[in-house]
């Protein structure tokens, strides 16, 4: 097979032609023969001036090139999509399906024996991983890292729990402008993903569970020297690994594997997405994530590592504890030790080297957990039929079993007019219901299953409510809410037949989210349901793509025709 500028060659109908062509015009960036007869490591650049999370990719790549160099490799940059998730409309998930198809592409049509992939902020890891798992190059993922925290008044601040948290304070009238303005200088401190245990933050975790990334890559500060020592060090393993053409992604990602990510997304509390973004990615391999299994995996496995949203600390606090290896090692023998990773070790091997750190309080033992169970629990019922999620760990424990009475929003922009307006007929037992916000409906399921507390009730100091849509959340967002209904309102799933004032109810213990209405009537209502037209959003290009080919939550909002492996 051929290796290095050799692959892939553009189609003259003369290969020899190709390849002296190719050459020429390499040969005008300065390039030598000895260069362009290494193998080739590519490089993604998913620097952006509208993604501040990526700000230190330009120094990740620099330390990349020299490891690629240093074990006699050839790395070539190339730009590809960058999505950050506050510069993205309508949702930076909209676009995830994109940025997956983009990074495959052109993983596809340039030559490269081996990949690395930069990435971090919420949707781009996952776009990443899918794309180079679909193509099955040996790569390594290297997170950009988190952010470093912030500090106001003697408090420890992070993006974005405690936006959400010092935001609801404002909209309650206990922060003034002028304080909620000096709160906005120091939530994101410098560059890097947020620093809580958000989706970026959990598909970090969850590169480096799977095998994809070296040891600490999920932790380590994005401004710190040792991110750009392990930048350099995964340069030189993916130099290795495209003169080897091995450990490609179909060998590291193996049942065990996703398993193992599996359980440490429970054990860390990660964020909902974060199952969305591991079932795609499954997905795209022979092995497809069962949700039973996830729930069940939920039950056996605690929370054993103590950050926000649902703990105390910051992701920082988090690797100076000792990262993943150490969560690892306290997992012991719930994880699969003998999984194999990128680095060359298997999972196993990686938590016996951990560091011990006396005194930490961040990443407890199974003997002593931040929660027994695990953070995610999947629920079924009659509103839910191919599931639905809760973060239990980070909602308040007295709703967990809750019935209530229903308060419907008809759309994210319904919810938006009305939610404030005094005279909405709503109490402290309610349940907040959203729906027309899943994959489809919104489109790109907005983060919108954060539901705000009505004003009128926060300011009686009601601080959660039960809240349900099929939309998603910020894995930085805390409160009892139930997401990804499946199937979602607007392909006329059960969300879709809530009216005001029925009741429902949500049972976590027995992983039920019901609409106590009777089959009959709920019957009658289907069948009253309008017929919607295809919206005008649907009419041309990416959107009409993305319309006619978004699956639903429980498969991992992919699109229908990039599932499953080329081999299958
Ligand atoms: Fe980029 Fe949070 S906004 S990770």
């Amino acid at each position: 097979m051929a290796k290095g500028l050799r692959k892939g060659l553009t189609s003259y109908g003369d290969a020899g032609f190709s390849l002296f062509l190719r050459k020429a015009f390499i040969k005008a960036m300065g390039y030598s023969d000895d260069a362009l007869e290494r193998p080739i490591v590519g490089i993604t650049n998913t620097y952006s001036d509208y993604n501040p999370c990526h700000g230190n990719v330009p120094v990740l790549i620099e330390a990349v090139k020299r490891g690629v160099m240093l074990a006699g490799g050839m790395p070539m940059v190339f730009p590809t999509i960058s999505i950050h998730e506050s510069f993205a409309h309508p949702t930076s998930m909209y676009l995830r399906n994109l940025m997956a198809m983009d990074t495959e592409e052109m993983l596809r049509a340039q030559p490269m024996d081996a990949i690395v992939v930069i990435g971090g902020c919420d949707k781009t890891l996952p776009a990443q991983i899918m794309g180079a798992v679909s193509v099955d190059l040996p790569t390594i993922v290297v997170p950009v890292g988190p952010m470093v925290v912030g500090h106001h008044k003697g408090e420890v601040l992070g993006a974005c729990t405690d936006c959400r948290r010092l935001w609801s304070a404002h909209r309650a009238g206990e922060i003034d402008e002028a304080e909620i303005e000096v709160v906005n200088e120091r939530l994101a401190p410098s560059v890097g993903t947020c620093m809580v245990m958000g989706t970026a933050s959990t598909m970090a975790c969850v590169s480096e569970a799977l095998g994809l990334s070296l040891p600490m890559s999920a932790t380590i500060p994005a401004p710190h020297a040792e991110r750009v020592r392990l930048a350099e060090a995964s340069g030189k393993r993916a130099a290795e690994m495209a003169i080897a053409g091995s450990p490609r992604p179909s060998e590291i990602l193996t049942p065990a594997a996703f398993r193992n990510a599996a359980i440490v997304m429970q054990a860390i509390g990660g964020s909902t997405n974060g199952l969305i973004h591991l079932t795609a990615i499954a997905n795209r391999t022979e092995h497809a994530l069962d949700l039973a299994e996830f729930d069940q995996i939920g039950r056996d496995v605690p929370v054993l590592v103590d950050l926000k949203p649902s703990g105390e600390h910051y992701m920082e606090h988090f690797h100076h504890a000792g990262g993943l290896p150490r969560l690892l090692m306290q997992l012991g023998d719930l994880i699969d030790r003998t999984a194999l990773t990128v680095g060359g070790s298997t999972l196993g091997e990686i938590a016996a080297r951990a560091e011990i750190v006396p005194g930490q309080d961040v990443i407890r033992s199974v003997e002593d957990p931040i929660k027994p169970e695990g953070s995610m629990a999947v629920l079924y019922g009659n509103l839910a039929p191919r599931g639905a999620l809760i973060k239990h760990a980070a909602a308040s424990s007295r709703l967990l079993q809750h019935t209530g009475r229903a308060v419907v929003f008809e759309s994210v922009e319904d919810m938006a007019a009305r939610i404030d307006a005094p005279d909405l007929d709503v109490g402290p037992d309610d349940v907040l219901v959203l729906r027309n916000t899943g994959p489809r409906g919104a489109p790109g399921m907005p983060e919108a299953g954060y539901l705000p507390i009505p004003k009128k009730l926060g300011r009686q100091g009601v601080k959660d409510m039960v809240r349900i849509s099929d939309a998603r959340m910020s894995g930085t967002a805390f409160g009892t809410i139930v997401l990804h209904i499946t199937p979602e309102s607007a392909v006329g799933g059960p969300l879709a037949l809530v009216r005001n004032g029925d009741m429902i109810r949500l049972d976590t213990t027995a992983r039920r989210i019901d609409l106590l209405v009777d089959d009959a009537e709920l019957e009658r209502r289907r069948a009253a349901l309008p017929v919607v037209p295809p919206p005008a959003w649907t009419r041309r290009g990416y959107a009409r793509l993305f319309y006619k080919s978004i699956l639903q939550a429980d498969e991992g909002c992919d699109f229908d025709f990039l599932v499953g492996s080329d081999e299958l």
